[in-house]
């Protein structure tokens, strides 16, 4: 890092934060940009399409270059921003705003000069604007300048990305808070956990914590530390308001640790932020953590990720569910939602569980496949993870029954059916697809478990909102005259 600077702590020991204007690049920043460039390919056309004008914010800006002419994350945004637009022309003319604020006066000054070359303009006043692009860059500490800022361009009727990127102390709860509550925002922000471990400022960690809870890290062992400074940070996001955080530890080849984390309220957001993680350049061949992983596995950066530590924490979960037992649908959504891998990397991680026998499979047929489906959507599955020395008993179980839900408006997709000694039903409205899961699922797992058709009907009806008679009978329509009175139905009506 050039020039002289005051220290913070990092996983390597103590490295200065640098006090010149512009320092060098160091080679995680690099990956961090390089994550950043894919996000934002990504980030731009959906939101352009979508809601047709977009807010790139950064609380954090940074003097735009470092020391060898290498753009810094401001300028590269706005690259990006061209290079959609010369994809798609059609989204040359929505709207884009850029708002950056900057601490230091020295940096704003750079960073304006960064952007006047880039745009060939004199930028007045620190802003530029046409049509299609309003760029505002500002003085000042972002806790304090930015909501106003955000305010300020009425950024409020379309989705904003925060890029909260300090040099390691991380960004307050209540800012956080700001992203949550707009519409379509999404955040990320750079944290180094060892600046929390050594305790450099506790009143601005209980900020950026929303409380002074997280100094319970003084009492912990030092191997746990930083894990547990990670999931506080994580815990803080989320009672921020958001539904799905990540985190990520870039490692370096000299052992310093940057803690990324990503927030979004939305799925599709989630599923683009982690393809732009694993498609990263592995430049300095930086690797990253998993710091909920428990094995703490280094991770290398490439689209075709290993699922080794996938599978563990596939197995782990599988291991706290009742009957240690998930479907397909719930089993992706654990790992769209609880890891660092994608919704597609939990087939290939569970074919491998399969081949070393560490979970059995059942599959049976759906009542009424689509001929348009995914061929695995022929199918209802369930995976089970094997007790090591225990005889699985899958296979000598009675097989479980499945019946079509003829209730109009729901029949297309849902079922309803026994296994074991419970009933269950999945349902999910015409039009809509199930192909991540029915949109209601009836079983013990989830709810109170329903031992006969009426309380079955109950429950379906109180998320179909359909009155339980008409559910009853439509439970009755699905299955064989012959079959009825075993499970408790009334033996009119026809199929
Ligand atoms: C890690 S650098 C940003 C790098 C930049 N995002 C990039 O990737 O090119 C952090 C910057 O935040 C500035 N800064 C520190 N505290 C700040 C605060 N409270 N509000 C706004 N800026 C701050 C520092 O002066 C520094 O330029």
């Amino acid at each position: 890092m050039g020039g002289g600077g005051h220290l913070v702590a990092t996983a390597g020991g103590l490295r200065a934060v640098p006090e010149d204007t512009i320092w060098r690049l160091e080679p995680h920043t690099s990956v961090k940009h390089d994550i950043y460039d894919g996000y934002l390919d990504a980030w731009f056309p959906i939101i352009l399409r979508t809601f047709r004008s977009g807010t790139y914010a950064e609380g954090f800006a940074g003097p735009g270059v470092y020391r060898d002419g290498e753009a810094g994350s401001p300028i590269r945004a706005l690259r990006r921003l061209r290079a959609m637009r010369d994809r798609w022309p059609e989204l040359r003319d929505r709207p884009v705003r850029f708002v950056l604020v900057e601490k230091r006066r020295d940096r704003v000054e750079q960073l304006l000069t960064e952007f006047r070359r880039e745009l060939a303009h004199p930028m007045p006043g620190g802003e530029y604007r046409d049509a299609a692009l309003h760029i505002l860059v500002r003085q000042g500490t972002c806790e304090d300048t930015l909501p106003g800022l955000l305010a300020h361009v009425d950024a409020k009727k379309a989705p904003v990305l925060g890029v909260l990127d300090s040099f390691g102390g991380g960004s307050t709860q209540q800012l956080i808070r700001r992203f949550a509550r707009q519409k379509g925002g999404e955040v990320v922000i750079t944290v180094e956990p060892q600046h929390f471990v050594r305790n450099l400022d506790p009143a601005r960690a209980d900020e950026v914590f929303g409380g002074p809870e997280w100094r319970d890290v003084d009492e912990l062992p030092p191997h746990v530390k930083r894990t547990y400074i990670a999931r506080k940070l994580t815990e803080a996001i989320r009672a921020a308001g958001f539904r799905f955080v990540i985190s990520f530890g870039l490692e370096t080849a000299r052992g310093n640790e940057l803690l990324l984390q990503f927030a979004t309220n939305h799925p599709t957001g989630l599923d683009r932020f982690k393809d732009s993680l694993w498609g990263a350049d592995p430049i300095g061949g930086a690797r990253f953590r998993d710091p909920n992983d428990p094995e703490q596995m280094l991770l290398d950066l490439t689209p075709e990720p290993a699922v080794a530590p996938l599978r563990r924490l596939l197995l782990d979960h599988l291991c706290g569910r009742p009957a240690r037992t998930a479907t397909v649908a719930e089993l992706r959504t654990f790992t769209r939602e609880h890891t660092l891998y994608r919704h597609k990397d939990t087939a290939p991680a569970l074919d491998d569980l399969l081949a070393r026998s560490e979970v059995s499979h059942r599959r049976w047929p759906h009542p009424r496949p689509r001929p348009h489906a995914r061929p695995d959507a022929h199918y209802r599955q369930e995976y089970r993870t094997v007790h090591p020395g225990l005889i699985d008993r899958d296979e000598e179980k009675a097989p479980m029954s499945i019946y079509p839900l003829m209730l109009p408006g729901w029949e297309d997709l849902s079922t309803w059916g026994a296994e074991d000694d419970y009933l269950y039903a999945q349902v999910t409205r015409n039009g809509l697809s199930d192909d991540d899961g029915p949109e209601f699922w009836i079983t013990p797992h989830l709810q109170p478990t329903c031992r006969t058709v009426n309380e079955l009907s109950q429950a379906i009806s109180e998320v179909t909102l359909v009155d339980r008679p008409t559910v009853l009978q439509a439970m009755t329509l699905g299955v064989q005259p012959a079959a009825r009175r075993s499970l408790g139905l009334p033996d009119t009506g026809s199929v």
